[in-house]
């Protein structure tokens, strides 16, 4: 039996549907007498605190304390990588940006004594768009910067043109808020839940702000309710406040941020401007490209770097850019800390490329998806950054197969028949690729650990490095686990994640937990395994290498009824003293990247994957309907079809919202006024095409991975783009069919207003050709006769 490749369920899919399944919060039950926390939230972007007085605060019933950095026995910031996050800030620098804690018997008691923490503000000035922040000069870092070739032809080719894009962010909107239950354990150290993607690292978080070693910290984390990168570095501050107000008080704190805290006081996907100058042969062969991205970093540095390194790796996708000047900059402004967000600046960089295309396409006369296929790159090529494109045959593969199962040439000729039958509604149909680099681009990140333990009736527990946020790692994990030691997945159990069960493990991220855990889980795996085989070889009196493993059996190759029980070889390897448990590690081989240089093979592997969309656009109303898409996606061999499946439907689906429907809008005073489900529209059943097909390529199995798996979490949000292709098409097709400007997110209003823009072309070629005949007319009654 194999088991790695079945499909199984999501091992807590029965929980996620009863409520059984507990989270953070729902763990607040074991902590009786738990005090609450509430922030004291800023009513400005940018103001200096001038004075702090929490006495009518005190004087509320129920409250216990309020915590300000006089609290604070170690370091008061949590910044990730800068130390630039002050826990208690002398200066405001985004809007409801807490300046104190509040401590309550009850939520309600912390909420009122928060409303009665009297705060001095100055306000400042604050910057709150990237131009704004290009004009004074504000960013985070110096730029980052990675070149190839000459890009000076760019002036010189056949067609050359410069442009502009406006990428808007995106709200995580993880079902389960942000939370951490934190308290004091028997040493006096702190043990925390904490909806973490990174225990690690809210580990650390905590003992500095608490200047304690880190033995001394233990972090849990059973589930996250959903995290998109959102819990990646951004779970910190709320651990480190429960922490905080566990130690001052003695007694459990939790915090858990309300939606609408959530939306206001933690980071999204990073807005990006893009400005670009290209050229391209009259064919559509691109011949240069220069690239400026500007991104929003909010109020402190976060992951903005990694974000926009990865932006600028992926401002190829699947094209080979033979010469490329790409510089990028992070924008500081008065607002969120705009963090990881699935694709981790893919996705954005990607866009770039892909509008970049489709302008040169319609500029020239040729369909998007002949300029799209022309700039492939093929075998042997490499990347503006020099890394070997490895199997970039699989591009031309996946599209060419995908061409074939949507039918999309012939559906190409029924849109553009249907559309000339159609004044006021129109159809468009674009195919996208996707090639999406796996690692993390800091090198060291690349390792995974894990600790597996067997017990004398032959149940397994796994312990490994990664989180669960609903991505199905523990079930590929539990696969992996069962496979490698030939047992049945119900006898293997994957443990919730803790810091004291594996150190110093890598965030979540980076799609890469299963290439990594899922490797380290089969190194630990295959180490009891030799044992066991040496213990079982003694009970056959046979040679190891005749010794199999099956279905919770061990028996000699060839002799499977006289199987003894997986149990009784592991307790018998006990009477002998052989150990039962193993520790297993996996580091990434073969990646390095030099950010002096711009140069270097920074991704282990590249996954792959194709969609085509075709949407039906209102010229009234600016509305679209998606209509069908097809998607071929390489995961290589999957570990388990069905979580893959999800992983690709959900994240291109959270793709189409961030393309066409989502849209954070910051209000003049620098307050988010889109924080909540009422004012931020989330796609739904609504936006799943009404045909869908989803596909992996088959025989792709990935060399050096995992059972010859790929990663898939983040990859399938960027096959969207062809949504938004897709729709651009369509309002093209209400004009001339030329070129067509259109921000992001491509929401009914911009729709509609491109569609106006498009018809208005439209009839600016009708006058004209009527003037034209006009004029003609008039030249002809003047010839003389
Ligand atoms: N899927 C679900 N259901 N929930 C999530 O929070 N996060 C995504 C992706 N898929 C996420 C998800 C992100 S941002 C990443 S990096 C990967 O899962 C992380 O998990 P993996 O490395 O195990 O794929
Ligand atoms: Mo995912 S954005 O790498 O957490």
């Amino acid at each position: 039996m194999k088991i790695v490749g079945k499909s199984v369920p999501h091992e807590s899919a029965r929980g996620h549907v009863t409520g059984e399944a507990l989270y953070t919060d729902d763990l607040l039950l074991r902590f009786p007498g738990a005090l609450h926390a509430w922030p004291v939230v800023a009513p400005h972007a940018h103001a200096l605190v001038r004075a702090l007085d929490p006495s009518a605060a005190l004087s509320e019933p129920g409250v216990v304390t309020i915590l300000t950095g006089d609290d604070v026995p170690g370091e008061g910031d949590t910044g990730a990588n800068r130390h630039d996050e002050p826990l208690f800030p002398a200066e405001v620098t985004y809007h409801s940006q807490p300046v104190a804690w509040v401590l309550g018997e009850t939520l309600d008691a912390a909420q009122r004594g928060a409303r009665r923490v009297s705060v001095e503000y100055e306000p400042l000035a604050a910057i709150l768009t990237i131009d704004d922040a290009i004009l004074a000069g504000s960013f985070h870092s110096p730029p980052l910067r990675m070149a190839r070739g000459d890009v000076s032809v760019i002036e010189s080719s056949q067609l050359s043109f410069e442009g502009e894009l406006r990428i808007g962010g995106q709200e995580h909107f993880y079902l389960e808020t942000q939370c951490a239950i934190a308290w004091l354990d028997e040493s006096g150290g702190i043990a925390a839940h904490s909806s973490t993607q990174h225990p690690a690292e809210t580990q650390e978080v905590i003992a500095r702000v608490l200047g304690i070693p880190r033995n001394r910290v233990t972090v849990e984390c059973l589930r996250m309710g959903g995290a998109f990168g959102g819990k990646e570095v951004q779970a910190n501050p709320w651990a480190a406040i429960a922490a905080l107000g566990a130690s001052k008080t003695g007694r459990p704190v939790r915090v858990r941020l309300t939606r609408a805290l959530d939306f206001a006081l933690t980071g999204k996907r990073h807005p990006f401007q893009v400005r670009y100058a290209a050229g391209f042969t009259r064919d559509g062969q691109l011949e240069g490209v220069r690239i400026a991205l500007y991104s929003d970093g909010g109020w402190s540095l976060d992951l903005s770097e990694p974000v926009l390194s990865r932006a600028m790796f992926h401002c190829d996708n699947a094209y080979l850019l033979p010469a490329a000047e790409l510089t990028g900059l992070i924008c500081r402004t008065h607002k969120t800390s705009q963090t990881a967000f699935r694709g981790f600046g893919g996705p954005q960089g990607m866009l770039a490329i892909e509008e970049i295309l489709d302008q040169a396409a319609r500029r020239l006369g040729l369909r998007p998806e002949l300029v799209r296929e022309r700039n492939f790159y093929r075998e042997g090529d490499t990347t503006h950054y020099g890394q070997p494109v490895k199997d970039a045959g699989r591009i031309e593969t996946i599209w060419r197969r995908l061409m074939e199962s949507s039918r999309f040439a012939g559906r190409r000729n029924e849109v553009d028949e249907w559309n000339t039958r159609h004044p006021h509604l129109k159809r468009g149909l674009a195919i996208t690729p996707v090639k999406f680099g796996i690692s993390f681009t800091a090198a060291f990140f690349n390792q995974g650990a894990a600790l597996v333990l067997i017990y004398r009736d032959g149940s397994v527990q796994v312990n490994h490095g990664g989180t669960e946020m609903g991505q199905g790692l523990h079930t590929k994990i539990r696969q992996i686990a069962a496979e490698s030691l030939g047992l049945d997945p119900e006898s293997v159990r994957v443990m919730s994640t803790r810091t004291d069960k594996i150190p110093n493990t890598s965030a979540t991220a980076a799609s890469a937990g299963t290439d990594l855990n899922g490797a380290a889980v089969a190194d630990a795996c295959s180490t009891l395994r030799s044992r066991l085989t040496d213990v079982a070889a003694s009970l056959f009196g046979c040679d190891s290498a005749a010794v199999r493993f099956s279905e919770g059996l061990v028996f000699r190759e060839g002799e499977a009824e006289r199987a003894i029980s997986f149990a009784k070889v592991c307790n018998t390897a006990y009477l002998q003293r052989v150990p039962l448990f193993a520790q297993g590690y996996y580091r990434t081989p073969g990646i390095q990247y030099n950010p002096q240089t711009g140069r270097g093979t920074p991704f282990h592997y590249f996954a792959y994957g194709a969609a085509v969309s075709e949407v039906e656009v209102d010229g009234f109303t600016g509305d679209y309907r998606l209509l069908r898409t097809d998607i071929l996606e390489d995961v290589g061999d999957s570990v388990s079809p069905m979580v893959d499946r999800g992983q690709i439907e959900g994240g291109f689906i959270q793709g189409v919202g961030w393309l066409t429907l989502e849209e954070l809008i910051w209000d003049a005073q620098g307050r988010l006024a889109t924080a909540g489900a009422s004012t931020y529209k989330l796609p739904s059943w609504t936006e799943v095409p009404d045909t869908f097909e989803v596909d992996f390529m088959p025989r792709a199995a990935e060399a050096g991975t995992i059972y010859g798996s790929k990663a898939v979490g983040e990859p399938p949000l960027m096959l969207a783009i062809s949504v938004r292709e897709a729709i651009r098409d369509a309002i093209s097709a209400f004009g001339t069919g030329g070129p067509v400007e259109l921000e992001s997110p491509a929401t009914p209003e911009r729709v509609f207003f491109a569609v106006q823009r498009a018809r208005a072309e439209r009839e600016l070629q009708i006058n004209t050709a009527e003037a034209d005949e006009t004029v003609a007319g008039l030249l002809k009654e003047a010839q003389p006769r």
